[in-house]
């Protein structure tokens, strides 16, 4: 296998660890999948009323793409360490675990970007706050962060193929909020911290 084939391969297998899913199930034996938006991420975690889970999600859902690229680009360079950032969020997405049904992607996103362009994850990390704290919509938080990513990228990189894989996986963010942005959009979404019982 090249470099890159192996730093793909460890960055979705990576990624592909449900924190959610496994915090969860340790700290409240029950299946995130069944509780709230049926979502495996930190914002339904914390609908279980457990904040200390949601950290707990929020770290390992992040922190495993930011190892997976810092092992990547200490091994086989900068263009693997992007790769394996990429293969990360793919495997959050997408894990081989869950039957290929897993989360919407915005920590590990953030995880990505910490590892390639550090700059890049606090502009993303100051525009989720900034909108959580005005609107408390995770989603809006997250698609807002997600448009102001690549174009932070291009700033303090250039408009590079690393800017290009970012809009990418913010593309695929936005796919993944469709059922969020209806309903923010009719008005229904919950706000940061509603608990919730059942999945929707
Ligand atoms: O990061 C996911 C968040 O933006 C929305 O999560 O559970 O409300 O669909 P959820």
């Amino acid at each position: 296998m090249t470099p890159l084939l192996v730093a793909v391969a460890l960055g979705y297998l990576l990624g592909s660890i449900p924190f959610g899913v496994i915090v969860t199930y340790i700290g409240d034996g029950r299946d995130i999948r069944t509780i709230g938006s049926g979502n495996i991420g930190t914002t339904n975690v914390l609908r279980t009323g457990r904040k200390s889970l949601a950290a707990l999600t929020l770290l390992g859902d992040m922190l495993k793409a930011t190892v997976a690229v810092l092992i990547a680009n200490h091994f086989w360079g900068p263009t693997a360490g992007l790769a394996a950032g990429a293969a990360a969020f793919i495997g959050h997405v997408f894990p081989v675990w869950l039957k290929f049904r897993g989360g919407k992607g915005v920590a590990t996103y953030l995880g990505a970007l910490i590892g390639v362009v550090w700059p890049a994850a606090l502009v993303f990390a100051a525009a989720w706050i900034l909108i959580a704290k005005t609107t408390r919509y995770s989603s809006l938080s997250a698609l807002i962060a997600s448009l102001a990513a690549p174009v932070a990228v291009a700033i303090f990189d250039a408009v590079n193929p690393t800017a290009l894989v970012f809009a990418g996986l913010s593309a695929l963010i936005w796919a993944f909020h469709r059922d969020n942005i209806a309903r923010l959009l009719a008005g229904e979404e919950g706000r940061i911290g509603q608990r919730a019982a059942a999945a929707e």
